[in-house]
């Protein structure tokens, strides 16, 4: 078994054909952003900078930050003032009226130290307003990729290593970091998956199908066919079990 632990790499280019849905279905948490001309705000894990874009539109002074440098060039290509950064070791002091971020905060193993980060960017009373996976995101998806790694003897530290909290949990972060929360939930989304689950595994999950070597394909073969009676209509329709946590909160 290898208990290697390896990072997602993303490939712009991938995850515009298999996942531009993410920035796409953000019209929610961009209303509870409710963004105002001249505001300065960092986007946290602007990833390729698609709705960064929009934010800027508005004419707000936009930062992106992200920790791929696929990502972080192909945002800059749009026009993003994007900078490469861990956003668990976030670099700025009192500089911005608000922090947004969508779809990111999953992939960040250590929230305690990302929150530090956002409160210590944030000007006194700035807000925070992000939206991520949440308790039960993916559960299907997860599941299938343990089984198959236990079939086939893989590691199972590489299923599923986001962070996915209740309400709970992260309004306890919050609330020990000097922020009141305004509204949080989970909001169940079943997301339509137009190239299939297959390209949705290979792009979302690329570490855990590379350790099968040339076994990668047959390993995508056996999830998808383990997810089909769940996530597959008859008309060879594939959604995603999406549950997204969305969250606004200030510093008091
Ligand atoms: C999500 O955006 O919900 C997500 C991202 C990566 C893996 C699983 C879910």
């Amino acid at each position: 078994m290898n208990t290697t632990t390896r990072q997602q790499a993303w490939q712009p280019k991938d995850y515009a054909a298999n996942a531009r849905f993410v920035s796409d279905l953000a019209g929610a948490v961009l209303e509870w952003l409710d963004p105002k001309q001249g505001e300065h705000i960092l986007d946290l894990g602007c990833g390729d900078g698609a709705l960064t874009v929009k934010l800027m539109e508005i004419g707000a002074h936009i930062v992106g930050v992200d920790a791929s440098d696929k990502f972080i060039e192909a945002a800059k290509g749009r026009g993003v003032d994007a900078r490469l950064m861990n956003g668990e070791a976030l670099q700025f002091e009192r500089e911005f009226d608000a922090v947004f971020s969508n779809a990111a905060l999953h992939w960040m193993s250590n929230p305690g130290a990302v929150l530090d980060g956002v409160e210590r960017a944030l000007k006194p009373g700035g807000r925070f307003v992000a939206e991520f996976g949440g308790f039960g995101n993916v559960a299907a998806i997860a599941t299938a990729l343990r089984a198959v790694a236990e079939r086939r003897d893989g590691d199972v530290s590489l299923t599923a290593p986001w962070f996915f909290p209740s309400p709970e949990e992260y309004s306890t972060l919050l609330n020990a970091r000097g922020f009141e929360v305004d509204r949080i939930g989970l909001y169940p989304r079943q997301t339509p998956l137009k190239t299939g689950m297959g390209p949705w595994l290979k792009t979302f999950r690329t570490p855990f199908f590379e350790q099968f070597g040339d076994e990668d394909d047959a390993a995508v073969q056996e999830v998808v066919d383990l997810l089909k009676p769940a996530l597959c209509d008859a008309h060879d329709n594939w959604m995603a079990d999406y549950v997204r946590l969305r969250v606004e909160a200030h510093l008091v």
